[in-house]
């Protein structure tokens, strides 16, 4: 019998449907590429969430990359995602390689077009992490340059406008901390000082699946650190049908206010030219520092939430990142059900079938 085609509803009100079924082919999502989030619909993310958690839960332990082997290409340093994607593909029975560029013969100028047109040719998946924050745009431009060439689904591990694997995460994460009522819960993204010149990454992503699912998001910055128009323009849209909020504000601690979770990430301006952005970022970061303070503000019990790294005392205080109510390893522990999820609906098998 042909798997039913279910919605994010569907795997509300019938989860156990969902996890005895084919989930990963329920989804639909089969050799699609998954570089940003605003190519997938409200039910992609609520049945990839889904799945996601029936993984964790030990529920669904399908070998969907029997046999299979991933390439991930990551021109910049990664911690969580680089060892969650290898385990992840190991759990899933596959096997997923690194390589630094240096390793390839990019480093000699062979170009990303035949990078990527080769890897495809030899792998059943690639995942790449890519970006150089002075040029804002090359990065989301360089994976969709491989996914153009590539014949195989090509998973963004992080660019300079999207971290698409962190924030489904995180939704999982405030899902398991919220319920189902994490969609009408405030969440504060803060600005927050660092020395690095960071990927928007996380808050585009957290824009446009916040919007679409209906969330309150908060977006909280000095001036000069406005957000990417085109994902500002996507979300207002969406939360025309969803019912969310979005709103922007310069100052943190008015933000706070009523807020349930404070989440903070630091990120380049797209206004200010280097040498001018480092003089101001010295002048504010001591105002942009997520502290007690601001959790007064908030709603009892809030969370805090990092994506990581960070540094402790510069973006946030230690007894915040370190209290009761952080629960950023949470977050870092999800990067790995989320993934397995991710990788089991694009690049997966139903079990025991070889199709490649
Ligand atoms: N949050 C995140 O992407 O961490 P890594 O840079 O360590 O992969």
């Amino acid at each position: 019998m042909a798997t039913p085609q279910l919605t994010g509803t569907d795997f509300t009100l019938t989860p156990r449907a969902m996890v005895s079924a084919d989930p990963a082919g329920a989804l639909n999502l089969k050799q699609r590429d998954f570089i940003g989030l605003k190519d997938f619909t409200r039910a992609d993310i609520e049945g990839l969430l889904d799945l996601a958690a029936a993984m964790k839960a030990g529920q669904n332990n399908e070998k969907y990359l029997q046999d299979k082997f991933l390439g991930m290409l990551f021109t910049v340093a990664s911690t969580r995602t680089r060892i969650s994607f290898q385990v992840g593909a190991k759990q899933l029975g596959g096997h997923a390689e690194h390589y630094k560029a240096a390793d390839l013969q990019l480093s000699n100028h062979e170009t990303l077009k035949d990078t990527a047109a080769v890897m495809s040719r030899f792998l059943h998946g690639i995942i790449v992490r890519m970006y150089d924050m002075n040029a804002y745009g090359d990065g989301h431009g360089g994976i969709h340059v491989m996914a153009n060439m590539a014949d195989v689904p090509v998973i963004n591990a992080l660019d300079d406008k999207e971290h698409p694997c962190q924030v489904m995460a995180d939704l999982l994460t405030l899902k398991e901390k919220y319920g189902a009522d994490y969609k009408r819960k405030r969440v504060v993204m803060s600005w927050g000082y660092s020395p690095r010149q960071k990927s928007l990454g996380v808050l585009h992503s957290m824009m446009v699946s916040g919007a679409m699912l209906g969330m309150n998001v908060v977006f909280a910055h000095p001036k000069d650190y406005e957000l990417d128009e085109e994902y500002i323009s996507f979300a207002k849209d969406q939360i025309r049908k969803s019912g969310g909020t979005l709103d922007f504000t310069n100052d943190l601690m008015e933000a706070s206010e009523g807020a349930d979770v404070i989440y903070m990430k630091s990120w380049k301006s797209l206004k200010l030219p280097k040498d001018k952005e480092e003089i101001f970022k010295n002048e504010i970061r001591s105002d942009w520092c997520v502290s007690a303070e601001h959790f007064k503000r908030a709603n009892p019990g809030a969370y805090y939430m990092d994506c990581m790294p960070f540094i402790r005392g510069e973006q946030v205080t230690t007894d915040v990142a370190d209290g009761v109510n952080s629960i950023i390893y949470d977050q870092a522990e999800n990067r790995l059900h989320a993934q397995k999820a991710i990788m089991a609906a694009i690049i997966g098998l139903k079990p025991g079938v070889n199709e490649k």
